[in-house]
């Protein structure tokens, strides 16, 4: 009897024993197996790393649209007060791109020669590229000078020995009629959403942190500063009197340079993408247009089969893109600032998207596309940004009553014509049904006369 209780407990604590032992190396193995799991997860998975590299890059590049900004220029509209307040300064006039800005952009054209020798004929084609400026000097000029860089003549084009340069013509249309680049065809629904933000209870706010700024700044220049935007101006005046060597006055001291002016300065490029809704009217188009070109060549229905669509632009079509793709950190965009979204095809013929941003002379990197990393089926790209791609942009720029009371506050006003509604076939009912008692009551007296 108790040789078997001792065996009995014995194997018992044995069991006991080897179940904790069990337990103990089977959690182990589970967390070697986890770890390990994410070691190779973060290996395999192309988010979790950044390669330096074009040819890192899974796929074979067909297709590259270039979004830049243009070269150095002179200021655009100096303040009132200022010392450099005079074209004798600036004699290629206001807001003009200079020589190093011819010069920044003909660099620019060289590196991207270069970097997409692959898909880029050497002898121009307008089969081959198309290239779009906004109406404005400084872009068709910094467009000029880019492709001076990139198609360099050779063979019969050479058309003039004392020339290294041919003409290749440069797209544009009036800033006004432009929904697409310049943006600044009108839009009803943006300014009214524009105004929503700016007058809304956190937007005040962050205004009051400035207010003292602004007003020293307003005091100083001459000429009032309400908004980040006008501080913004100031600022970019400030800083290329600067980049010239041009002093400037005593009380800029204070202020330029410094992290306060320089915040509300880099601030006002997200305003205008701001919300989703403002992303959408401003920069959709553009991205619309991007994404369908890129579906129409990988599908083989891209007519001319181009290989290159370059965008010659402005610090805020920069920022604007960036911001809608969400992708923007917040700076001021540099001259010849460069975007490049990139079109890869791998082995099974999916279609993949990459997005570079040049700010530097540094070789750029790809951006981490939120959600999908540095190589994002097209498919897959299109609907993470459907937010930001109009339907029907015209129709989504108009302000009715109808969008109103569907949007925003104006519940107030389908409220009221609800109740109303509700008011005056209350009424009705009660009318008829006095009315069918009146009839009733005539119908029935007769009867009661008769008995
Ligand atoms: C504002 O000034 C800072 C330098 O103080 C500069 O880095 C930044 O690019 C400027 N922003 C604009 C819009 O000019
Ligand atoms: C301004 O001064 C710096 C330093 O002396 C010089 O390198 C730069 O070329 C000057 N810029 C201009 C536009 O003259
Ligand atoms: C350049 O772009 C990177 C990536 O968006 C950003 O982090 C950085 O602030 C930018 N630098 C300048 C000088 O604009």
């Amino acid at each position: 009897m108790f040789s078997r209780w001792l065996i009995s407990s014995l194997a018992q604590k044995m069991w006991h024993y080897i179940h904790q032992r069990l337990l103990i190396s089977l959690t182990v193995i589970c967390l070697l197996l986890v770890g390990l799991g994410n070691a190779l997860h973060t290996y395999a998975n192309p988010e979790g790393q950044v390669p330096d590299m074009l040819a890192t890059l899974p796929g074979q590049l067909k297709f590259v649209h270039v979004i830049y900004r243009h070269g150095d220029r002179t200021p655009v509209d100096p303040y009132p007060t200022d010392p450099w307040n005079n074209r004798k300064y600036w004699p290629t006039g206001w807001g003009q791109l200079t020589n190093l800005g011819k010069q920044e952009h003909y660099e620019l054209g060289k590196w991207l020669r270069n970097r997409y020798s692959s898909i880029l004929n050497t002898r121009y084609s307008n089969e081959n590229i198309f290239v779009q400026s906004t109406d404005v000097d400084r872009t068709l000029m910094s467009a000029q000078s880019n492709l001076a860089g990139l198609f360099e003549p050779v063979g019969d084009d050479v058309w003039n020995p004392e020339i290294n340069w041919q003409p290749i013509p440069v797209h544009t249309i009036p800033e006004k009629d432009d929904a697409i680049l310049a943006a600044k065809a009108p839009c009803p629904a943006y300014d009214y959403e524009l105004d929503k933000l700016e007058s809304s209870p956190e937007f005040k706010e962050l205004t009051k942190h400035y207010q003292d700024l602004f007003a020293y700044l307003g005091e100083k220049s001459g000429r009032p500063v309400k908004t980040f935007t006008d501080a913004q101006y100031l600022n970019n005046t400030l800083f290329i009197e600067n980049l010239y060597n041009l002093t400037l006055p005593g009380w800029t001291d204070k202020v330029f340079g410094h992290e306060e002016l320089t915040y509300a300065a880099n601030f006002a490029f997200s305003i205008g993408t701001y919300t989703r809704k403002l992303a959408r009217l401003k920069a959709g188009p553009l991205l619309k247009d991007i994404f369908q070109r890129f579906d129409d060549k990988a599908s083989g229905r891209l007519d001319p089969d181009r290989s290159m669509w370059v965008y010659s632009a402005h610090d805020t079509t920069v920022a604007n893109v960036l911001n809608a793709l969400k992708l923007f950190e917040l700076h001021s965009p540099p001259y010849v600032a460069c975007i490049m979204l990139e079109l890869r095809v791998d082995n099974s013929n999916t279609p993949l998207v990459s997005v570079f941003y040049k700010n530097t002379t540094a070789e750029p990197q790809p951006l981490d596309i939120p959600g999908c990393g540095v190589s994002c089926p097209l498919k897959k790209l299109v609907k993470i940004y459907k937010d930001v791609l109009p339907m029907d942009w015209e129709r989504e720029c108009k302000r009715s009553t109808m969008m109103m009371t569907y949007e925003e506050a104006n519940l107030g006003a389908a409220t009221g014509i609800l109740i109303l509604i509700i008011l005056i076939l209350m009424c009705a009912s009660y009318a008829l049904m006095i009315y069918y008692r009146r009839r009733n009551y005539k119908i029935y007296t007769p009867y009661s006369q008769m008995a």
